[in-house]
């Protein structure tokens, strides 16, 4: 077990057409893939999309126990989520970020250790980096925008490969109920205000428009359910108190042909177990934790 490391183991009001959605410009359209969507408006994406503080605290302890034991590390990050940015690595950790989002890159990072610092142009899968090169490969949701099992797979590979024998690989992963939902159970729950923001909402509506992990979820169809099956976004703001500027962060989906994937636990652990032994799982406090666990796992030898 990881030293200081809490373990845990473990309505709908109507259709409405397109052209009455006054936040829907269908006549403009997106980039075709969502992250450059989403590196514009980054800032308005939050928790449990964006690792919040009790994430970035369990990060923050799997860091130190490896630095606390084995020194300064040489750390690769999967995608440029800034808050890994933010840690308070040792002085002189060789910190690098691979995404392969120029705009994301651009929009998101803040650079380690100076501004615009500390990055990689590259895909996951393609990234030819050194053999046992790294001591830490984290991630938030970095599975979750691979395919289930393949690219899981895939990923699982690339850090073991990378990952020098003593290193770690940390994420947090975002994983569906054994149960499924129904989009219609999502709708019917943020209605009635059992729903606490709109990025949970939009999490449990991606995860329940998924039809299976292996197909994924495509991000335009959860427009289109939203905009067949969903409330209106002014109703939402008015009976909910939520900020438009949030609830528009939804049309980043608009027509977009990514995928996204959420396993359930079990499947994402079924992918790990063959190179990795998992050393800690840890459910966050908020709500939804229970879908957002950091996994913390340690290579085995092959
Ligand atoms: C890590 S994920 C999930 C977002 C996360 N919740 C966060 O807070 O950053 C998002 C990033 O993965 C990047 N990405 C997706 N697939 C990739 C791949 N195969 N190789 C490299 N980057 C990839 C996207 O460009 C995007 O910047």
């Amino acid at each position: 077990m990881v030293r200081g490391y809490r373990v845990k183991y473990e309505a709908r009001a109507g259709l409405r057409p397109a052209w009455r959605c006054p936040l829907a410009d269908r006549s403009k359209p997106l980039p075709s893939d969502v992250w450059r969507h989403q590196a514009v408006q980054w800032e308005r994406v939050g928790p449990p999309l964006r690792p919040s503080a009790p994430d970035t605290r369990c990060l923050e302890r799997i860091v130190q126990a490896w630095v606390a034991e084995q020194g300064v590390p040489s750390v690769l990050v999967l995608g440029v989520t800034p808050e890994m940015a933010k840690l308070s690595w040792p002085e002189g950790t060789d910190l690098l970020a691979v995404d392969r989002s120029a705009e994301m890159i651009q929009k998101v990072w803040p650079g380690y250790p100076g501004p615009g610092e500390g990055t990689l142009l590259a895909d996951w899968m393609e990234m030819s980096l050194p053999a046992d090169s790294r001591d830490l490969v984290i991630g938030d949701g970095c599975f979750n925008v691979l395919s289930h099992p393949e690219q899981h797979q895939t990923l699982m590979r690339v850090a073991h490969e990378t990952l020098r024998p003593s290193g770690r690989l940390a994420f947090r992963a975002f994983v569906r109920p054994e149960a499924p939902e129904q989009p219609a159970d999502v709708y019917r729950a943020v209605m009635n205000g059992e729903i606490g923001n709109f990025h949970a909402f939009k999490l449990r509506l991606l995860m329940a428009v998924q039809p299976s992990s292996e197909a994924g979820v495509v991000t335009g169809d959860v427009w289109k359910s939203w905009l067949a099956d969903g409330p209106r976004p002014e109703d939402l703001a008015s009976r909910l108190g939520w900020p438009l500027a949030q609830i528009t962060t939804i049309e980043a989906y608009r027509d977009q042909d990514t995928v996204l994937c959420f396993p359930t636990l079990a499947e994402l652990r079924g992918v790990a177990e063959e190179r990795f032994e998992e050393l800690g799982c840890e459910v966050p406090p908020y709500e939804l934790g229970e879908r957002c666990p950091t996994l913390v796992l340690a290579p085995r030898e092959t």
